[in-house]
């Protein structure tokens, strides 16, 4: 049986607003709640929905503590590709969050093993995270945990996968400028979070949502470890739920 709750949406508009919906809940049901935050495409409508819900008074985020799930090694803060500049724009500088309150790896650490521990220290001195909000790569990586032979418990340097690479390259100049390296928080870390909260979007998220939801649970595919957690929800609009509509249906709803 599949523990998973996956919900559909008829487009991204609506996954953005239905996935936002849950967040906000957390967000009046606790105030100083701990969320987990992820960069990318998938998570920009929620954002701007949560600007929209900061906007009319509905949501306060100001004990709203955060811990984001990666960073590109080497990019500073200040650069328009880092993930902490995405977050500044995409959502921080138009709510109410105390920027001391949010937490992105650090970039430019050049030793990695001291940043993974740090960082660790920082995920752990939150107490837990509430809501942890993900994406999902072409590869099936959760966070940058790309696949493997084995789950990486806690934050880690990563060497990304030549396809997240290919995907990400449309931020950047070419693909040679794509940084070949970042810092993600670890499974276990991710696998703590109290709930989880995964967006897809498009025809091109299908087969690795599919194979995340129903294949087998295996690092080779690092989502699908997401099966095993207690509260996952899956908000996907129809073009990433194609496969999973076709060899398994009754998981939808
Ligand atoms: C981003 C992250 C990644 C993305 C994934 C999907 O912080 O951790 O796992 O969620 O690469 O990216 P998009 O949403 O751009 O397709």
């Amino acid at each position: 049986m599949n523990m998973m709750k996956i919900i559909k949406a008829k487009d991204y508009a609506e996954l953005s607003r239905k996935a936002a919906n849950i967040i906000a809940a957390q967000v009046i049901l606790n105030p100083e709640s701990v969320l987990g935050l992820a960069t990318g495409s998938s998570p920009l409508g929620l954002y701007a929905e949560l600007i929209k819900g900061y906007e009319n008074g509905d949501l306060d985020f100001s004990k709203v503590r955060t811990v984001n799930l990666d960073e590109y090694r080497g990019l500073t803060k200040d650069n328009d590709q880092s993930y902490a500049y995405f977050m500044r724009e995409n959502l921080f500088k138009h709510i109410n969050i105390d920027m001391a309150n949010t937490n992105v790896p650090d970039g430019t650490e050049p030793d990695a093993a001291k940043e993974c521990a740090r960082y660790d220290a920082v995920i752990e001195s939150m107490g837990g995270v509430d809501i942890q909000l993900l994406g999902i790569g072409h590869t099936g990586h959760i966070g940058f945990n790309e696949p493997a032979d084995e789950f990486k418990k806690g934050t880690n340097c990563v060497d990304l996968d030549p396809k997240t690479i290919e995907a990400n390259a449309r931020f950047f100049p070419s693909a040679d400028d794509v940084p070949k390296q970042a810092y993600t928080m670890g499974i276990q870390s991710i696998m703590k979070a109290k709930k989880i909260l995964l967006v897809a979007n498009g025809e091109g998220k299908a087969e690795i949502l599919y194979k995340a939801c129903c294949g087998p649970i295996t690092p080779r595919v690092p989502a699908s470890v997401l099966q095993l957690h207690p509260d996952v929800v899956v908000v996907a609009d129809e073009a990433a739920l194609k496969v999973i509509e076709e060899k398994c249906p009754c998981c939808i709803g």
